[in-house]
């Protein structure tokens, strides 16, 4: 620090340049707020929000910029922020007990870092997140690229659900009940886009849009579709894929994952335009594009790819670190045994204290590491979930490829979703030093076993 400031030529005397530079920080809050959640006629819906709404501030940075925020928390629980997707520094990671002590209440902590890669993040907080996030505290991330690509318009579409007692619409209690911790997660009744029920945008013909989707909710998994709008996928999880690929299908996302769509209105004025989300015996409008008029006579031509983010290139085939991860447990599961905090406990034992899963035969977090690597070091995790549920595996700190058939490489990830019985295997190089979470983004899954960490010296 003291060097940078010399070297710009700034006398320090005595006081660091990084504590008199933070009183300039923006100010986010975490705070309790009311807010009108459910459909008109339906009283407001107390929440926890970044900012007082959910999802919270949204908060935008050039790429190589620093994001730099005075987390404030004006909560009744202690709380942290997680910038889910970012390779920042370790001690920015926002994770209680491993990166940061929590934040008390009326307390606060500077978050500073560099942004290295262009995309669509998001954080949210990572102390008792289970009940955190349902409670609305997340919100999103953009890292601009140099060049922003050639479209009308940029939408953030935060995908979202809350379960509330369709009484009072407050949140329903228990905020984690066993079984949901046991089988598919918190699941909500009410499913928001942009925190509201009805989100519509309005659009003209031919007009091309950047769509950020971001899948904030606790365990859903959102199945997309789209109606008279058509166009690419450009990016997942913020990171470009090589090249544009053509929606033909569902964009599937799980929990913690992103999309980055360029789609162009080919509704005609007045035509339907939305994009859709599967549900059991049908599918449901998650946002409406009302068209009206025309924006010009013709689509425009293929988008250009996103420029590459600067990673390390991953190269399955060279001297690797080879780990077997072996998921098990949950509802229907051939969990039968497992180590919990250092003791072997049968699955009774363990479903008393609330816990259903493992990896590797390990239930939740360990003093010491699932893996530790030298850095720079390529990592090959093969993942198996002997389950009979989907989870949507998350690393912090560092994004992998999937690793598939002749070693070729899937598309940069930060979460994985697999479903009940696959086998995947993801690489990753182990570029940043510090200590860096792997768990299941299903937030009651994470809270009851699915949850460890890795070292990168
Ligand atoms: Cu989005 Cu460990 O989290
Ligand atoms: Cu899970």
């Amino acid at each position: 620090m003291a060097t940078t400031a010399a070297a710009m030529g700034v006398a320090v005397a005595g006081t660091p340049w990084r504590a008199r530079a933070n009183e300039h920080f923006a100010t986010l809050e975490a705070m309790e707020a009311s807010v009108q959640l459910a459909p008109e006629g339906y009283p407001t819906t107390d929440i926890w929000g970044y900012g007082g709404t959910s999802p919270g501030t949204l908060i935008r940075v050039a790429q190589g910029g620093r994001v730099q925020r005075r987390f404030v928390n004006s909560l009744p629980q202690p709380s942290a922020i997680h910038w889910h997707g970012l390779r920042s520094d370790n001690a920015m990671d926002g994770v209680p007990g491993l990166t940061q002590d929590a934040v008390a209440p009326g307390g606060s902590f500077d978050y500073d870092f560099v942004a290295p890669d262009a995309g669509t993040y998001w954080y949210h907080s990572h102390n008792r997140s289970t009940e955190q996030v349902a409670r609305g505290l997340h919100g999103v991330l953009i890292v601009e690229e140099p060049d922003t690509p050639d479209v009308d318009r940029d939408e953030v579409l935060v995908l979202d659900d809350w379960l509330l007692d369709p009484e009072t619409v407050q949140l329903a209690t228990p905020i984690d009940a066993p079984h949901s911790r046991s089988h598919g997660g918190r699941i909500g009744n009410l499913v928001l886009t942009n925190g509201t029920f009805d989100q519509t945008l309005d659009v003209q013909q031919n007009q091309r849009l950047r769509l950020r989707l971001v899948n904030a909710a606790n365990a859903r998994i959102f199945s997309l579709d789209l109606i008279g709008l058509e166009g690419w996928t450009l990016a997942l999880d913020g990171m470009p894929l090589d090249a544009p690929e053509a929606i033909g299908g569902a964009i599937v996302l799980g929990p913690g994952q992103r999309a980055d769509l360029i789609v162009d209105v080919v509704a005609e004025a007045g035509a339907p335009a939305y994009l859709t989300r599967a549900e059991r015996g049908g599918s449901q409008p998650q946002a409406t594009f009302a068209v009206t008029g025309q924006a010009s006579r013709a689509r425009r031509g293929l988008p250009d790819a996103l420029p590459p983010n600067p990673n390390d290139t991953v190269d399955p085939s060279s001297d690797v670190a080879q780990l077997a991860f072996n998921m098990e447990g949950g509802a229907m599961g051939g969990l039968r045994r497992a180590t919990f905090e250092g003791e072997a406990m049968a699955f009774r034992d363990l479903a008393q204290a609330n816990q259903f899963w493992s990896f590797n035969g390990t239930v939740g977090m360990t003093d010491t590491p699932f893996a530790s690597f030298d850095r720079g070091q390529t990592a090959r995790l093969s993942i198996l979930n002997d389950t009979a549920f989907p989870h949507a595996m998350h690393l912090h700190g560092m994004h992998f490829r999937e690793v598939l058939a002749g070693n070729a490489l899937g598309p940069w990830r930060d979460t994985l979703l697999m479903d009940g019985g696959e086998r995947r295997d993801i690489a990753f190089v182990a570029n940043n030093p510090g200590k860096w979470l792997f768990h299941c983004h299903m937030l009651s899954h994470a809270a009851s076993g699915m949850m460890t960490w890795m070292e990168v010296a």
